[in-house]
């Protein structure tokens, strides 16, 4: 099976009311720690690469890795552009076979926001690839001062359903109240669900996306701070409600932190108690054990796709 693009899959999510993971890769082991837990779990799966992915590991290298992960696996599996902000940035990945781009122009006006997607959905559909964009600035809600700021940060649902029509988008990350990284919140998160049901009343059977869904594990906060670390404080969106918007409109759902945090976890503590190890088999195996564990946790516990494949 060659690699797909997220249709089928979204259009199961939604109707099946469960979400596909969308896991940040930037590295062999990340890719088959997230990998062998889909194939154990039988999930179709969405591999995404960022600007710094690319720049990092470079897209050539990653791409055979991923078919490497089908071929593997016999998953169906989504490669998809992570963040891309540019046209040229789309074009790229495109050309070099991603079935998937995220135009991100979430910054811009929302005119802007309109014409630069709409270039690159031509561009992406006429070469069978899908895209998604993005509508409301994604933040920290501790970012915002006073609600007027809060709610300006958050997606318009009155804006939705021009800008779906208009660009011709196949699926729309919103933003309400998750946030990027793995310090997230001070205090526990409230998002914003009353804005997902709308979008959802307003455009349904459409494909909305999550980011910044990373839970930060307080097990991993505490391995990582006992052997030298410091990620005090660090806290991330609670999976009850991941499950509740993966029941919703919710079809896909991006994990990087969580991931990050596994690996980091499982080498400091390899580090701590085996300080004369210098093979970086002996301590990226057990990291890539790590992923898959808690990669399996997302797709059974949190997501519901497990069995989906
Ligand atoms: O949303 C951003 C992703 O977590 C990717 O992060 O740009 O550091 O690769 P990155
Ligand atoms: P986290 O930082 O919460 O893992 O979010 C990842 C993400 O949104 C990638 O696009
Ligand atoms: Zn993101």
């Amino acid at each position: 099976m060659p690699l797909v693009t997220s249709t089928e899959m979204f259009k199961k999510a939604y109707a099946g009311g469960y979400a596909i993971g969308a896991f940040n890769v930037n590295n062999m082991e990340t890719i088959q720690g997230i990998v062998e837990a889909a194939k154990e779990e039988r999930a179709p799966l969405i591999l995404q690469v960022s600007a710094g992915a690319r720049k990092y590991a470079n897209p050539t290298y990653l791409k055979k890795m991923v078919e490497a992960a089908v071929i593997d696996s016999g998953l169906p599996i989504c490669l998809h552009l992570d963040h891309g902000d540019t046209f040229e940035l789309c074009k790229d990945s495109v050309d070099n076979g991603f079935t998937s781009v995220m135009i991100d122009a979430s910054h811009h006006s929302f005119e802007e926001n309109i014409a630069l997607t709409k270039k690159v959905v031509a561009y992406a559909h006429a070469r069978g690839v899908v895209v998604e964009a993005e509508l409301g600035r994604l933040a920290g809600v501790e970012d915002a001062v006073n609600v007027s700021d809060k709610d300006a940060a958050f997606t318009r649902p009155d804006e939705v359903e021009e800008f779906v029509t208009k660009t011709g988008v196949d699926s729309l990350a919103i933003a309400i109240g998750t946030s990027h990284g793995a310090f997230k919140f001070k205090t526990a998160p409230r998002l914003r669900f009353d804005i997902l049901e709308e979008v959802g009343k307003r455009l349904p059977g459409f494909p909305i996306v999550l980011h910044g869904a990373s839970s930060v594990p307080q097990e991993f906060v505490k391995i990582i701070n006992e052997f030298g670390g410091n990620m005090a404080g660090a806290q991330g969106v609670p999976e009850d409600m991941l499950r509740q918007a993966a029941s919703m409109s919710v079809c896909k759902i991006n994990i990087d932190s969580d991931l990050r945090m596994a690996f980091t976890a499982s080498v400091r503590k390899y580090f701590a108690e085996n300080p004369t190890h210098f093979d970086p088999r002996q301590y990226l195996g057990p990291a890539r054990a790590n992923i898959k564990a808690i990669v399996k946790h997302k797709l059974v516990e949190v997501l519901g796709c497990a069995g989906k494949a």
